[in-house]
């Protein structure tokens, strides 16, 4: 019979080790990995789609036995000669019309739920520090907090609307132009937890205080979120069950042999804390 060489190792291309949302979803991947006898090699992609690319040649050419692609910008032309390849790949936190396996989280939904919550709390003129325009998941998450404005008969500004780059100095920066509006934001909810913690730092520099003059919501739920003051109100994804998730459809993709082509969404879950306390 054939005989299929196999290199019991798995590639896993993340855009970010430094933000501790990665290795979270690293972790998940590696512990499942390791329960079935597989290593992980790692590659960073720094956000950029050419270094993406270049990371699926090398993984490719070292016969790894499958593939976990990690926020990745690549285009859906790209991504549909990937989903020829013989080696399973499997896209996670973003989602693709093509026939490719993928876990993502409702970005939609967990913006819609942070912007709710601010209004709820009785905020009036809610900002927005957006991701990288270019980014799937950016994308989704501004359409979800337009989605809570409109549906709350609140105005959707541009003007409040900023772009950070998923890092700490991003939100900083974001923060500091916030400040310099004509009329200053009460609330900000942020599209991922680094850049809210830049944007503490911008509003402690400037000597705002946290939730009294300007409330602050992040994304992701990384572990830091949790030890900043205030302990910042943020939207939870299941990241590191993401990552276990991803090696089992690749398991399961091998182990069958057939390409049964799964899209997978998980819900994100709002946890309220003390940068988000209701106005007085
Ligand atoms: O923190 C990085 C962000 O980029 C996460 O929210 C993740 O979902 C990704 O798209």
């Amino acid at each position: 019979g054939l005989i299929s060489k196999k290199t019991k190792t798995f590639g896993l291309i993340l855009p970010d080790i430094s933000n501790p949302f990665f290795p979270e979803m690293a972790r998940g991947a590696e512990d499942e990995a390791s329960k079935h006898g597989y290593n992980i090699i790692l590659c960073n992609s720094d956000w950029q789609i050419e270094k993406e690319k270049m990371h699926l040649n090398l993984l490719q050419q070292k016969c790894v036995d499958g593939i976990i692609l990690v926020g990745s910008r690549i285009n859906e032309q790209y991504l549909s000669v990937l989903s020829k390849s013989a080696t399973p790949i499997v896209l996670l936190d973003r989602t693709s019309a093509l026939d490719i396996h993928s876990i993502s989280t409702n970005n939609v939904l967990g913006a819609y739920l942070a912007t709710k919550h601010l209004i709820d709390q009785g905020y009036q003129n809610i900002a927005h520090i957006a991701g990288p325009a270019l980014s799937p998941s950016a994308q989704q998450r501004l359409a979800g907090y337009r989605k809570a404005l409109v549906e709350h008969h609140r105005v959707f500004d541009l003007v409040l609307v900023t772009e950070g780059d998923y890092r700490i100095a991003g939100g900083t920066l974001a923060m500091q132009r916030l400040l310099r509006l004509a009329t200053i934001p009460d609330a900000v909810f942020c599209a991922n937890d680094l850049m809210a913690i830049g944007a503490l730092e911008a509003l402690q520099q400037a000597g705002v205080k946290v939730p009294e003059e300007i409330a602050l919501v992040g994304y992701d739920g990384i572990n830091l979120a949790r030890y900043v003051n205030p302990k910042l109100t943020t939207i939870i994804q299941p990241t590191y069950q993401m990552g276990i998730m991803a090696v089992q459809l690749i398991l399961e993709t091998i182990s069958s042999g057939q390409k049964n082509f799964k899209s997978i969404e998980l819900d994100p879950i709002l946890e309220i804390r003390e940068s988000s306390l209701r106005r007085e």
